[in-house]
């Protein structure tokens, strides 16, 4: 069977969409990996891109209200600050959508649960508990955690992307949403658009501070508004060996090289692996990254600052945009529940 994306693409645009779960204060790690390609990608001229807040999903790892609200706000001001234009791009929050989740449920009705057993933070999370002989099994795991891939099918298929940018650790949930959408449209008919991950091989995972994947879950990050004086402070503290000047260093086993990479184009990421085979000295190196990432987000700070002073600005560029988004979900979530049989006697 011919997937329907292939078939949409030739008659309308492409639709990119991506959310960012509202828990935490942006950092580098979700600039390099979702914000800015999402951003790159809303540009282009046959894309229609969606981009939203996912503070749903924020409720399943926090549930300290100031903690979601701040971050809904730093969240929307970010993408607002880096330049997102949201003439074209439809930008809203996930809460403002009622259609979410009542189309969630839907899919929950007909997602195998061995599917969900099988998703890697869930799994995680209860490899983490058997490892503690004290533990029970599902100790301080929530439904929530557990039915996320649903929430995420659901943010995705209620306005049928085409395309999905995300970390390769999101990698599964798009799977996921492809297998669920395929059961709903062999149970209910061809209704659903089977989406594909966006991952930018390249630069999908940054490393932190300690070179492990950046995640506010390693406590590795390097925020992405810092003030300069505190970027350069959180630059010069990525982990390096021991080499001293003059010694050749291994950009391959660098995290400060591969934190560069995502920032240059190949012609630079050249010349500094040719000064790292020069023996550059670590302090040298890294005063140099900061002077790149600097200059990449210098003016784009200064916006971001004047958002965070202006959130009643910024509550009403998403609720323009939860207008834009219900337009189409409200009338899709109607055709949906025909489909499944909730729908009016008259
Ligand atoms: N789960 C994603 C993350 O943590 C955020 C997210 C929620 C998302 N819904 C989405 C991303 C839909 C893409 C599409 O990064």
């Amino acid at each position: 069977m011919a997937p329907i994306s292939s078939v949409r693409a030739s008659m309308t645009k492409q639709r990119v969409l991506t959310g960012i779960t509202t828990t935490g204060t942006p950092h580098l790690g979700n600039y390099v990996g979702a914000s800015r390609p999402a951003i790159a990608a809303s540009t282009q001229p046959d894309v229609e891109s969606f981009l939203f807040l996912a503070d749903y999903h924020a409720l399943i790892k926090s549930q300290d209200p100031q903690l979601v609200r701040r971050s809904s706000k730093e969240v929307a001001a970010t993408w607002l600050a880096l330049g997102l234009d949201t003439q074209r791009t439809v930008f809203y929050r996930q809460s403002d959508i009622p259609e979410i989740p009542k189309l969630t449920w839907l899919l929950t009705c007909i997602s195998a649960k061995g599917l969900l057993n099988r998703a890697h933070a869930y799994k995680a999370a209860v490899q983490a508990n058997e490892d503690d002989p004290d533990r029970d099994p599902d100790q301080g795991i929530n439904m929530g955690l557990f039915s996320y891939p649903i929430l995420m099918a659901a943010d995705i298929l209620m306005f049928k992307a085409d395309f999905v940018p995300v970390g390769r650790d999101q990698a599964q949930h798009i799977e996921m949403t492809r297998e669920i959408a395929a059961r709903f449209n062999h149970v209910f008919g061809e209704h659903l658009v089977l989406p594909q991950a966006v991952i930018e091989e390249t630069q999908a995972v940054l490393p932190g501070l300690d070179g492990r994947k950046m995640s506010k879950s390693y406590n590795n990050t390097i925020p992405l508004w810092e003030p300069e004086k505190k970027l350069r402070k959180a630059i010069m503290k990525i982990k390096t060996n021991s080499l001293e000047p003059g010694e050749p260093k291994d950009p391959d086993d660098s995290a400060l090289f591969k934190i560069y990479r995502a920032f240059v184009d190949a012609e630079a990421a050249a010349e500094m692996r040719q000064a790292f085979a020069d023996g550059i000295a670590w302090g040298e190196a890294k005063q140099k990254v900061f002077l790149r990432i600097n200059d990449e987000l210098e003016e784009a700070r200064e916006r971001y600052n004047s958002y965070i002073e202006r959130p009643s600005d910024i509550e009403d560029i998403l609720q323009a945009g939860a207008v834009r988004a219900r337009a189409f979900s409200e009338p899709f979530m109607h055709e949906l529940c025909e489909a499944t049989g909730i729908s009016s006697l008259g």
